[in-house]
């Protein structure tokens, strides 16, 4: 038995009270949104490969240094000098809601106290799957992980243990997480350029055909000859790996006729876009029922949760009841589950909230059209729901990842850097977008709207923009 003091002590320290309210200084008590400047980082990297766990993070795209953050509370990022700056990061999706929000982040030591991790089945797992597929009626069987690269990859593994074959359909500038089938041409800050060097096996790209998004005749022509090999078509419905790329009508379902037509399975990943458009997803709406779903991000609250599932006829294919394996520590951990409930009890009692993160959204966008309008910029914008995109890049926004990655990086690494320096942090990659949450109110979308005129007034006065 650990002795009482310490026991108090550490779940005082511990707390929520404590970690997350950010240290007292004057650019957090002061109102008025400040300049701010990330500090130059006072460690090296270290023990820490290339000084990230996530190779996005280390603002390679845009020539500089990591962001270094020290905390985040509800739109704002701060560093470790107490400078904020409106985040449009959002840990990359996840944050719906903002950082710490008090529904998602309060009481957690009453939940940490009944154990963090069981290694057992238990009620609330069952009753979240069935929350799951309630809302998601193609999901009717599923199981939880706790990325959206686990989820992705056991759909893969399912899709082919349940038709028997091994080819799977992917598109360039796609991204579904970083397991080695997901990672040839594909978007998001993946790397895989030279393949000799990337420790994916020659196989894989035996496996994997490649196609262009928002392009039928490409995924007929990276079939042909192997109509009766593939397994399934996996694809972001809404694709926001390479900016923000919205499906062509009838692109989807093109996809679903020539699935069917050929005995494989439509594999939609929802990683992104379950919860951020809405309870339905991408799904929803349109009524698709692709054979097998992934979801990740914002399910989890801030925590790490995922899951994947679909037809109950695909999903036995899983062991116990099937062959095909996969398992793991922490799946469906009951501090993952219960913050799991405690977004969808968010979402399921506010019905306006997609609206008014929709208005919000919207405001932004126009606000950037106008900009750009008037300074003759040709650039388009690009937003749905909570996701907003503008890249440098002229004409119509883009139809596919040839189309995205014409846009111009040097002018997006400089803009990165002015915005930063005026307080409004961006993700540092071409393609990202700008995600917002509940937090984002008009405040933050003028003070956005002012840093964009005034980073591209830089921009210009150096001959970038
Ligand atoms: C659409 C999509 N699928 C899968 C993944 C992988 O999820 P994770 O990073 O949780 O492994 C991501 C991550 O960005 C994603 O955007």
């Amino acid at each position: 038995m650990f002795p009482r003091r310490l026991v108090r002590r550490l779940a005082r320290e511990a707390s929520y009270e404590g970690l997350a309210r950010p240290r007292p200084n004057r650019a957090l008590e002061d109102d008025a949104m400040n300049q701010t400047e990330n500090p130059p980082r006072n460690r090296a990297p270290g023990a820490l490969a290339g000084g990230v766990s996530s190779p996005v993070r280390a603002g390679m795209a845009v020539g500089g240094e990591p962001f270094v953050q020290a905390c985040g509370r509800g739109a704002y990022a701060y560093d470790a000098s107490g400078c904020r700056y409106v985040d449009y990061v959002m840990a990359y999706g996840p944050l719906l809601f903002g950082h710490a929000h008090p529904a998602l982040t309060g009481g957690l030591d009453a939940i940490a106290a009944r154990g963090t991790v069981f290694g057992s089945t238990h009620d609330d797992e069952l009753r979240l799957a069935e929350r799951i597929a309630s809302h998601l009626p193609s999901m009717q069987r599923l199981r939880f992980v706790s990325t959206g690269t686990e989820a992705m990859m056991s759909a893969f593994r399912v899709a082919r243990a349940f038709t028997g074959r091994s080819l799977i359909l992917r598109f360039a500038g796609n991204y579904h997480g970083h397991f080695d089938a997901a990672l040839l041409g594909a978007g998001a800050s993946a790397q895989t350029r030279d393949r000799s060097r990337s420790g994916i096996p020659e196989g894989v790209a035996a496996d994997t055909a490649l196609a262009r998004f928002n392009d039928l005749d490409d995924v007929d022509a990276a079939l042909a000859g192997r109509e009766r090999q593939i397994a399934a078509i996996a694809v972001e419905p809404i694709a926001a790996n390479m900016g923000l790329v919205l499906p062509d009508a009838g692109f989807i379902e093109g996809l679903f006729e020539r699935a069917r037509r050929l005995g494989a399975l439509v594999i939609f990943d929802e990683v992104i876009t379950w919860l951020r458009l809405g309870l339905g997803g991408a799904q929803g709406p349109a009524a698709f029922e692709p054979d097998l779903t992934a979801l990740g991000k914002v399910m989890g609250g801030g925590f790490p949760m995922a899951a994947f599932g679909g037809r109950s006829d695909v999903m036995a294919a899983l062991a116990p009841q099937g062959a095909s394996f996969t398992g793991g520590t922490f799946s469906g951990n009951p501090f993952g589950i219960a913050l799991s409930h405690r977004v969808l009890d968010l979402i399921e009692a506010d019905r306006e909230l997609y609206d008014r993160l929709d208005q919000t959204a919207r405001r932004l966008a126009s606000g950037v059209r106008a900009i750009l309008a008037a300074r003759d910029l040709p650039f388009a914008v690009s937003q749905l729901a909570s996701m907003v995109d503008f890249k440098f890049r002229s004409g119509p926004a883009a139809r596919n990842y040839d189309e995205a990655s014409a846009a111009d990086a040097r002018r997006f690494a400089a803009y990165y850097h002015a915005m930063r320096s005026r307080g409004v942090l961006l993700a540092p990659s071409q393609n990202e977008l700008m995600f917002l949450s509940t937090e984002h109110g008009d405040r933050e979308i003028d003070f956005t709207l002012e840093a964009i005129a005034s980073s591209l007034g830089e921009l210009r006065q150096q001959g970038v923009a």
